[in-house]
Protein backbone atom coordinates (compact mmCIF):
# COMPACT_ATOMS: atom_id res chain seq x y z
CA UNK A 1 0.00 0.00 0.00
CA UNK A 2 3.01 2.22 -0.65
CA UNK A 3 1.11 4.61 -2.95
CA UNK A 4 -1.54 5.71 0.20
CA UNK A 5 -4.62 4.24 1.25
CA UNK A 6 -7.52 5.43 -1.04
CA UNK A 7 -10.85 4.87 1.13
CA UNK A 8 -12.96 1.78 -0.70
CA UNK A 9 -15.80 4.26 -1.40
CA UNK A 10 -13.72 6.16 -3.22
CA UNK A 11 -11.33 4.08 -5.13
CA UNK A 12 -14.64 2.02 -6.15
CA UNK A 13 -17.08 4.96 -7.39
CA UNK A 14 -18.41 3.93 -10.74
CA UNK A 15 -17.71 5.89 -13.60
CA UNK A 16 -20.65 4.95 -15.80
CA UNK A 17 -24.38 5.15 -14.92
CA UNK A 18 -24.26 1.12 -15.48
CA UNK A 19 -21.97 0.24 -13.22
CA UNK A 20 -24.36 1.72 -10.85
CA UNK A 21 -25.71 -0.79 -8.64
CA UNK A 22 -29.31 -0.95 -7.93
CA UNK A 23 -30.64 2.12 -9.42
CA UNK A 24 -31.58 0.64 -13.20
CA UNK A 25 -35.16 2.52 -13.09
CA UNK A 26 -33.00 5.45 -12.76
CA UNK A 27 -29.82 4.67 -15.32
CA UNK A 28 -32.50 2.49 -17.75
CA UNK A 29 -34.06 6.23 -17.79
CA UNK A 30 -31.11 8.33 -18.49
CA UNK A 31 -29.82 5.88 -20.67
CA UNK A 32 -33.05 5.77 -23.19
CA UNK A 33 -32.79 9.80 -23.21
CA UNK A 34 -29.27 9.71 -24.32
CA UNK A 35 -29.98 7.32 -27.09
CA UNK A 36 -33.02 9.61 -28.21
CA UNK A 37 -31.20 12.47 -27.98
CA UNK A 38 -34.23 13.70 -26.62
CA UNK A 39 -32.61 15.51 -23.13
CA UNK A 40 -34.15 17.66 -20.68
CA UNK A 41 -32.23 20.63 -19.47
CA UNK A 42 -32.87 19.77 -15.57
CA UNK A 43 -32.72 16.93 -12.87
CA UNK A 44 -33.32 16.69 -9.36
CA UNK A 45 -31.62 13.21 -7.78
CA UNK A 46 -33.06 12.71 -4.41
CA UNK A 47 -32.98 9.90 -2.04
CA UNK A 48 -31.14 8.27 0.86
CA UNK A 49 -27.07 8.95 2.02
CA UNK A 50 -24.82 6.83 -0.17
CA UNK A 51 -26.82 5.53 -2.74
CA UNK A 52 -25.01 7.03 -5.52
CA UNK A 53 -26.81 10.30 -6.43
CA UNK A 54 -23.73 12.37 -6.66
CA UNK A 55 -22.02 9.36 -8.40
CA UNK A 56 -24.90 8.87 -11.18
CA UNK A 57 -24.59 12.89 -11.64
CA UNK A 58 -20.57 12.62 -12.61
CA UNK A 59 -21.20 9.78 -14.91
CA UNK A 60 -24.05 11.56 -16.79
CA UNK A 61 -22.15 14.53 -17.34
CA UNK A 62 -19.88 12.11 -18.63
CA UNK A 63 -22.54 10.15 -20.48
CA UNK A 64 -23.47 13.78 -21.80
CA UNK A 65 -19.88 14.93 -22.45
CA UNK A 66 -17.73 11.75 -24.40
CA UNK A 67 -16.42 13.13 -27.53
CA UNK A 68 -18.33 10.22 -29.23
CA UNK A 69 -21.56 10.31 -27.13
CA UNK A 70 -23.91 11.27 -25.58
CA UNK A 71 -23.77 7.75 -24.72
CA UNK A 72 -24.46 5.53 -21.97
CA UNK A 73 -21.27 3.91 -22.40
CA UNK A 74 -18.71 6.49 -22.81
CA UNK A 75 -15.83 5.53 -24.56
CA UNK A 76 -13.56 6.34 -21.59
CA UNK A 77 -10.79 7.97 -23.64
CA UNK A 78 -11.42 11.43 -24.79
CA UNK A 79 -10.41 14.64 -23.01
CA UNK A 80 -13.88 14.68 -21.12
CA UNK A 81 -14.16 11.05 -20.37
CA UNK A 82 -10.88 11.15 -18.23
CA UNK A 83 -11.01 14.30 -17.08
CA UNK A 84 -14.53 14.61 -15.67
CA UNK A 85 -13.84 11.79 -13.29
CA UNK A 86 -11.35 13.90 -11.83
CA UNK A 87 -13.07 16.62 -11.36
CA UNK A 88 -10.59 18.31 -14.15
CA UNK A 89 -12.91 19.69 -16.71
CA UNK A 90 -14.02 23.05 -16.53
CA UNK A 91 -17.27 22.39 -18.75
CA UNK A 92 -18.49 19.94 -15.53
CA UNK A 93 -19.04 22.78 -12.71
CA UNK A 94 -19.97 21.19 -9.21
CA UNK A 95 -21.40 23.33 -6.79
CA UNK A 96 -21.91 22.40 -3.38
CA UNK A 97 -25.05 24.02 -1.87
CA UNK A 98 -24.19 23.90 1.84
CA UNK A 99 -21.49 26.52 1.69
CA UNK A 100 -22.64 28.44 -1.99
CA UNK A 101 -26.12 29.24 -1.18
CA UNK A 102 -26.69 32.71 -1.51
CA UNK A 103 -28.25 34.81 -3.83
CA UNK A 104 -24.25 36.30 -4.54
CA UNK A 105 -23.52 32.73 -5.66
CA UNK A 106 -26.52 32.04 -7.90
CA UNK A 107 -26.56 35.38 -9.42
CA UNK A 108 -22.69 34.03 -10.55
CA UNK A 109 -23.61 30.75 -12.08
CA UNK A 110 -26.39 32.78 -13.63
CA UNK A 111 -23.89 34.95 -15.30
CA UNK A 112 -21.07 31.60 -16.29
CA UNK A 113 -24.09 29.83 -18.07
CA UNK A 114 -24.26 32.36 -21.04
CA UNK A 115 -20.81 31.36 -21.88
CA UNK A 116 -20.88 28.26 -24.10
CA UNK A 117 -18.39 25.38 -23.32
CA UNK A 118 -14.81 25.73 -23.76
CA UNK A 119 -14.39 21.97 -24.70
CA UNK A 120 -17.23 19.60 -24.00
CA UNK A 121 -20.87 19.48 -25.59
CA UNK A 122 -22.97 20.96 -22.67
CA UNK A 123 -21.99 23.14 -20.07
CA UNK A 124 -23.18 20.89 -16.60
CA UNK A 125 -23.75 22.27 -13.33
CA UNK A 126 -24.08 19.93 -10.72
CA UNK A 127 -25.75 21.38 -7.71
CA UNK A 128 -24.93 18.71 -4.28
CA UNK A 129 -27.17 19.18 -1.49
CA UNK A 130 -29.11 21.63 -3.49
CA UNK A 131 -32.00 21.93 -0.48
CA UNK A 132 -29.32 24.10 1.21
CA UNK A 133 -29.79 27.03 -1.08
CA UNK A 134 -31.77 30.14 0.28
CA UNK A 135 -35.30 31.06 -0.43
CA UNK A 136 -33.92 34.07 -2.57
CA UNK A 137 -31.14 31.97 -4.25
CA UNK A 138 -34.01 29.49 -5.68
CA UNK A 139 -35.92 32.58 -6.82
CA UNK A 140 -33.12 33.94 -8.79
CA UNK A 141 -32.05 30.55 -9.63
CA UNK A 142 -35.83 30.04 -11.59
CA UNK A 143 -35.28 32.28 -14.45
CA UNK A 144 -32.48 30.18 -15.43
CA UNK A 145 -34.44 27.48 -15.33
CA UNK A 146 -37.27 28.23 -16.74
CA UNK A 147 -35.21 28.86 -20.25
CA UNK A 148 -31.72 27.94 -19.82
CA UNK A 149 -29.62 28.01 -23.36
CA UNK A 150 -29.41 24.61 -25.77
CA UNK A 151 -25.65 24.17 -24.08
CA UNK A 152 -26.21 24.11 -20.30
CA UNK A 153 -27.51 20.84 -18.19
CA UNK A 154 -28.34 21.34 -14.92
CA UNK A 155 -28.44 18.38 -12.32
CA UNK A 156 -29.61 18.98 -8.80
CA UNK A 157 -29.09 16.32 -6.10
CA UNK A 158 -30.25 16.51 -2.45
CA UNK A 159 -31.24 14.26 0.82
CA UNK A 160 -33.91 16.42 1.58
CA UNK A 161 -36.35 16.82 -1.55
CA UNK A 162 -39.04 17.80 0.88
CA UNK A 163 -37.41 21.68 1.30
CA UNK A 164 -37.24 21.78 -2.44
CA UNK A 165 -39.77 24.30 -3.61
CA UNK A 166 -42.54 23.13 -5.62
CA UNK A 167 -41.44 26.57 -8.16
CA UNK A 168 -38.27 24.25 -8.60
CA UNK A 169 -39.61 21.02 -8.60
CA UNK A 170 -42.13 21.29 -11.24
CA UNK A 171 -39.08 22.43 -13.93
CA UNK A 172 -36.59 19.64 -13.31
CA UNK A 173 -36.76 15.95 -14.27
CA UNK A 174 -36.88 14.00 -10.92
CA UNK A 175 -35.74 10.22 -9.93
CA UNK A 176 -35.84 9.01 -7.12
CA UNK A 177 -32.93 6.50 -5.65
CA UNK A 178 -33.49 4.01 -3.33
CA UNK A 179 -31.97 2.24 -0.58
CA UNK A 180 -29.86 -0.56 -1.99
CA UNK A 181 -31.33 -3.75 -1.28
CA UNK A 182 -28.90 -6.00 0.98
CA UNK A 183 -28.04 -8.36 -1.80
CA UNK A 184 -27.24 -5.93 -4.26
CA UNK A 185 -24.81 -4.51 -1.64
CA UNK A 186 -23.49 -7.45 -1.15
CA UNK A 187 -22.71 -8.75 -4.69
CA UNK A 188 -20.59 -5.69 -5.38
CA UNK A 189 -18.90 -6.22 -2.18
CA UNK A 190 -17.98 -9.28 -3.21
CA UNK A 191 -16.27 -8.05 -6.70
CA UNK A 192 -14.53 -4.91 -4.13
CA UNK A 193 -13.06 -8.07 -2.12
CA UNK A 194 -12.05 -10.39 -4.50
CA UNK A 195 -10.35 -7.24 -6.78
CA UNK A 196 -8.74 -6.69 -3.33
CA UNK A 197 -7.76 -10.23 -2.37
CA UNK A 198 -9.98 -9.86 0.55
CA UNK A 199 -11.21 -13.40 2.09
CA UNK A 200 -14.21 -13.03 3.53
CA UNK A 201 -17.57 -15.51 3.57
CA UNK A 202 -20.64 -14.20 2.83
CA UNK A 203 -22.14 -14.29 6.02
CA UNK A 204 -19.78 -11.93 6.59
CA UNK A 205 -20.63 -10.15 4.11
CA UNK A 206 -24.39 -9.96 4.73
CA UNK A 207 -23.50 -9.01 8.50
CA UNK A 208 -21.22 -5.45 6.57
CA UNK A 209 -24.35 -4.90 4.56
CA UNK A 210 -27.23 -5.28 7.09
CA UNK A 211 -25.12 -2.71 9.29
CA UNK A 212 -24.87 -0.56 5.97
CA UNK A 213 -28.82 -0.47 5.96
CA UNK A 214 -29.00 0.17 2.56
CA UNK A 215 -26.21 2.64 2.05
CA UNK A 216 -23.78 1.85 -0.41
CA UNK A 217 -21.44 3.90 1.06
CA UNK A 218 -21.79 3.20 4.72
CA UNK A 219 -21.46 -0.25 3.72
CA UNK A 220 -18.11 0.08 1.91
CA UNK A 221 -16.73 2.21 4.68
CA UNK A 222 -17.66 -1.00 7.12
CA UNK A 223 -16.06 -3.10 5.24
CA UNK A 224 -12.96 -0.90 5.58
CA UNK A 225 -12.96 -1.58 9.33
CA UNK A 226 -13.19 -4.92 8.70
CA UNK A 227 -10.18 -4.99 6.77
CA UNK A 228 -8.12 -2.33 9.02
CA UNK A 229 -9.07 -4.04 12.20
CA UNK A 230 -9.79 -7.62 10.87
CA UNK A 231 -6.83 -8.05 8.05
CA UNK A 232 -7.53 -9.11 4.63
CA UNK A 233 -8.73 -13.04 5.79
CA UNK A 234 -11.10 -11.99 8.50
CA UNK A 235 -13.29 -14.56 10.53
CA UNK A 236 -17.19 -13.91 10.74
CA UNK A 237 -16.49 -13.55 14.50
CA UNK A 238 -14.11 -10.90 13.86
CA UNK A 239 -16.44 -9.33 11.69
CA UNK A 240 -19.02 -9.66 13.95
CA UNK A 241 -16.84 -8.33 16.59
CA UNK A 242 -15.61 -5.06 14.61
CA UNK A 243 -19.25 -4.27 13.80
CA UNK A 244 -20.14 -4.47 16.83
CA UNK A 245 -23.25 -6.59 15.48
CA UNK A 246 -24.69 -9.16 17.50
CA UNK A 247 -24.19 -12.75 16.26
CA UNK A 248 -27.04 -13.95 14.18
CA UNK A 249 -27.39 -17.03 15.99
CA UNK A 250 -27.85 -15.31 19.39
CA UNK A 251 -30.89 -13.66 18.71
CA UNK A 252 -32.30 -16.41 17.15
CA UNK A 253 -31.82 -18.13 20.25
CA UNK A 254 -33.56 -15.16 21.56
CA UNK A 255 -36.49 -15.12 19.38
CA UNK A 256 -37.08 -18.71 19.47
CA UNK A 257 -36.93 -18.54 23.54
CA UNK A 258 -39.54 -16.00 23.66
CA UNK A 259 -42.07 -17.21 21.03
CA UNK A 260 -41.60 -20.92 22.49
CA UNK A 261 -41.98 -19.60 25.91
CA UNK A 262 -38.39 -21.13 26.86
CA UNK A 263 -36.97 -18.15 29.68
CA UNK A 264 -33.95 -19.80 30.34
CA UNK A 265 -32.96 -19.84 26.82
CA UNK A 266 -33.48 -16.08 26.37
CA UNK A 267 -31.50 -15.28 29.76
CA UNK A 268 -28.18 -17.33 28.31
CA UNK A 269 -28.91 -15.61 25.06
CA UNK A 270 -28.89 -11.97 26.95
CA UNK A 271 -25.49 -13.22 28.73
CA UNK A 272 -24.09 -13.96 25.27
CA UNK A 273 -25.26 -10.35 23.81
CA UNK A 274 -23.78 -8.89 27.55
CA UNK A 275 -20.48 -11.08 27.33
CA UNK A 276 -19.77 -10.06 24.18
CA UNK A 277 -19.72 -6.64 24.68
CA UNK A 278 -22.85 -5.49 22.43
CA UNK A 279 -24.88 -2.82 22.85
CA UNK A 280 -28.14 -3.91 24.73
CA UNK A 281 -29.96 -1.67 22.68
CA UNK A 282 -28.84 -2.70 19.63
CA UNK A 283 -29.77 -6.45 20.30
CA UNK A 284 -33.38 -5.52 21.11
CA UNK A 285 -33.84 -3.37 17.58
CA UNK A 286 -32.11 -6.19 15.90
CA UNK A 287 -34.40 -8.48 17.75
CA UNK A 288 -37.57 -6.16 16.74
CA UNK A 289 -36.41 -6.06 13.49
CA UNK A 290 -36.82 -10.25 13.32
CA UNK A 291 -40.25 -9.90 15.08
CA UNK A 292 -41.24 -8.29 12.41
CA UNK A 293 -40.00 -10.55 9.45
CA UNK A 294 -40.87 -13.33 11.17
CA UNK A 295 -44.32 -11.75 11.49
CA UNK A 296 -44.36 -11.20 7.61
CA UNK A 297 -43.13 -14.70 6.84
CA UNK A 298 -46.14 -16.11 8.65
CA UNK A 299 -48.47 -13.69 7.25
CA UNK A 300 -47.41 -13.77 3.68
CA UNK A 301 -45.37 -16.52 2.62
CA UNK A 302 -44.55 -14.14 -0.51
CA UNK A 303 -43.33 -11.38 1.79
CA UNK A 304 -39.64 -11.89 1.15
CA UNK A 305 -40.33 -9.04 -1.75
CA UNK A 306 -40.73 -6.68 1.89
CA UNK A 307 -37.77 -8.08 3.23
CA UNK A 308 -34.02 -7.68 3.49
CA UNK A 309 -32.81 -10.98 4.43
CA UNK A 310 -31.27 -14.24 3.36
CA UNK A 311 -33.41 -17.41 2.15
CA UNK A 312 -31.80 -19.71 4.34
CA UNK A 313 -32.74 -17.47 7.30
CA UNK A 314 -36.10 -16.37 5.94
CA UNK A 315 -37.06 -20.55 5.67
CA UNK A 316 -35.58 -20.67 10.30
CA UNK A 317 -38.13 -18.21 10.50
CA UNK A 318 -40.83 -19.38 8.77
CA UNK A 319 -40.11 -23.05 10.19
CA UNK A 320 -40.61 -20.98 14.03
CA UNK A 321 -43.65 -19.08 12.53
CA UNK A 322 -45.13 -22.36 12.02
CA UNK A 323 -48.45 -22.85 14.51
CA UNK A 324 -48.36 -19.77 15.68
CA UNK A 325 -51.34 -16.74 15.30
CA UNK A 326 -50.25 -13.92 13.88
CA UNK A 327 -51.25 -12.08 16.88
CA UNK A 328 -49.02 -13.58 19.11
CA UNK A 329 -46.16 -12.01 16.94
CA UNK A 330 -47.93 -8.92 16.63
CA UNK A 331 -48.26 -9.00 20.40
CA UNK A 332 -44.48 -10.18 20.83
CA UNK A 333 -43.64 -7.19 18.61
CA UNK A 334 -45.77 -4.38 20.45
CA UNK A 335 -44.40 -5.45 24.08
CA UNK A 336 -40.83 -5.86 22.82
CA UNK A 337 -40.92 -2.34 21.22
CA UNK A 338 -41.74 -0.81 24.74
CA UNK A 339 -39.32 -2.97 26.14
CA UNK A 340 -36.67 -1.69 23.64
CA UNK A 341 -37.90 2.20 24.54
CA UNK A 342 -36.76 1.20 28.31
CA UNK A 343 -33.56 -0.27 27.42
CA UNK A 344 -32.41 2.16 25.22
CA UNK A 345 -33.30 4.66 28.01
CA UNK A 346 -31.86 2.76 31.05
CA UNK A 347 -28.43 2.86 32.37
CA UNK A 348 -29.37 -0.92 33.25
CA UNK A 349 -30.52 -1.97 30.35
CA UNK A 350 -29.05 -5.62 30.65
CA UNK A 351 -31.48 -5.77 34.08
CA UNK A 352 -34.22 -4.44 32.30
CA UNK A 353 -34.01 -6.89 29.50
CA UNK A 354 -33.83 -9.78 31.72
CA UNK A 355 -36.65 -8.31 33.80
CA UNK A 356 -39.13 -8.48 30.46
CA UNK A 357 -38.18 -12.00 29.87
CA UNK A 358 -40.96 -12.75 32.14
CA UNK A 359 -43.47 -10.78 30.10
CA UNK A 360 -42.11 -11.67 26.61
CA UNK A 361 -42.10 -15.72 27.16
CA UNK A 362 -45.52 -15.26 28.39
CA UNK A 363 -47.46 -13.94 25.62
CA UNK A 364 -49.99 -16.00 24.59
CA UNK A 365 -52.90 -15.13 22.05
CA UNK A 366 -56.23 -14.39 23.24
CA UNK A 367 -57.80 -17.21 24.97
CA UNK A 368 -60.65 -18.76 23.03
CA UNK A 369 -64.12 -17.96 24.33
CA UNK A 370 -64.80 -22.14 25.37
CA UNK A 371 -61.50 -21.89 27.61
CA UNK A 372 -62.98 -18.46 28.86
CA UNK A 373 -65.94 -20.47 29.70
CA UNK A 374 -64.51 -23.73 31.37
CA UNK A 375 -62.63 -21.00 34.07
CA UNK A 376 -65.60 -19.06 34.96
CA UNK A 377 -67.22 -22.78 35.39
CA UNK A 378 -64.43 -23.35 37.89
CA UNK A 379 -64.45 -20.23 39.48
CA UNK A 380 -68.04 -21.09 40.30
CA UNK A 381 -67.36 -24.42 41.78
CA UNK A 382 -64.69 -22.96 43.58
CA UNK A 383 -67.14 -20.04 45.13
CA UNK A 384 -69.31 -22.64 45.96
CA UNK A 385 -67.21 -24.19 48.40
CA UNK A 386 -66.36 -27.79 45.85
CA UNK A 387 -62.66 -29.50 45.53
CA UNK A 388 -60.46 -27.52 43.94
CA UNK A 389 -59.45 -28.61 40.79
CA UNK A 390 -55.53 -28.00 39.95
CA UNK A 391 -55.14 -25.24 38.27
CA UNK A 392 -51.88 -23.92 36.16
CA UNK A 393 -52.15 -20.12 36.58
CA UNK A 394 -51.04 -17.71 39.33
CA UNK A 395 -54.07 -17.01 41.75
CA UNK A 396 -53.11 -13.85 43.12
CA UNK A 397 -56.44 -12.46 41.92
CA UNK A 398 -58.51 -14.74 43.20
CA UNK A 399 -61.00 -14.50 46.24
CA UNK A 400 -59.62 -17.15 48.37
CA UNK A 401 -57.62 -17.49 51.86
CA UNK A 402 -53.63 -18.82 52.03
CA UNK A 403 -53.17 -21.73 53.71
CA UNK A 404 -51.70 -20.00 56.23
CA UNK A 405 -55.35 -18.25 57.49
CA UNK A 406 -56.67 -21.69 56.72
CA UNK A 407 -54.56 -23.13 59.43
CA UNK A 408 -55.01 -20.36 61.46
CA UNK A 409 -58.60 -20.01 61.17
N1 LIG B 1 -25.55 2.62 -6.36
C1 LIG B 1 -24.23 2.51 -6.15
N2 LIG B 1 -23.49 1.60 -6.82
C2 LIG B 1 -22.17 1.48 -6.58
N3 LIG B 1 -21.48 2.23 -5.71
C3 LIG B 1 -22.17 3.16 -5.02
C4 LIG B 1 -23.57 3.35 -5.22
N4 LIG B 1 -23.99 4.32 -4.40
C5 LIG B 1 -22.92 4.74 -3.73
N5 LIG B 1 -21.82 4.04 -4.09
C6 LIG B 1 -20.48 4.20 -3.50
O1 LIG B 1 -20.60 5.09 -2.40
C7 LIG B 1 -19.85 6.27 -2.59
C8 LIG B 1 -20.73 7.46 -2.29
O2 LIG B 1 -21.76 7.57 -3.24
P1 LIG B 1 -22.39 8.97 -3.65
O3 LIG B 1 -21.44 10.07 -3.34
O4 LIG B 1 -22.84 8.85 -5.05
O5 LIG B 1 -23.62 9.00 -2.67
P2 LIG B 1 -24.77 10.10 -2.56
O6 LIG B 1 -26.06 9.43 -2.88
O7 LIG B 1 -24.40 11.30 -3.34
O8 LIG B 1 -24.72 10.38 -0.99
P3 LIG B 1 -24.92 11.76 -0.18
O9 LIG B 1 -26.38 12.00 -0.10
O10 LIG B 1 -24.35 11.44 1.17
O11 LIG B 1 -24.17 12.82 -0.92
C9 LIG B 1 -19.38 6.22 -4.03
O12 LIG B 1 -18.04 6.68 -4.12
C10 LIG B 1 -19.47 4.78 -4.43
O13 LIG B 1 -18.25 4.13 -4.21
MG1 LIG C 1 -23.76 13.21 -2.75
ZN1 LIG D 1 -15.35 9.66 -24.24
Amino acid sequence: MSEGYLAIARKWRPLTLEEIAGQSHVTRTLGNALKSGRIHHAFLFTGARGVGKTTAARAFARSLNCARGPSLAPCGECGPCREIPLGNCTDVIEIDAASNNSVNDVRELRDGVRYVPSVARFKVYIIDEVHMLSTSAFNALLKTLEEPPPHVKFIFATTEVQKIPETILSRVQRFDFKRIPQAVVVERLRLICDAEKVNVSDTALRMVARAGEGSMRDSQSLLDQVISFGGDSPTDQAVADILGLVDRRVLHDMLGGVLEGDAPRCLDAIAAVYDGGYEIAQFTGELLELIRDTALVAMAPRAHKHMDIPVEERERLAELARGLPPEQLARTFHVLLEVHDQVARSARPRAVLEMAVARLVSIRPAEPLSGLVDRLAELERRLRGAPLAPVARPQAREPQSSPEDERRG
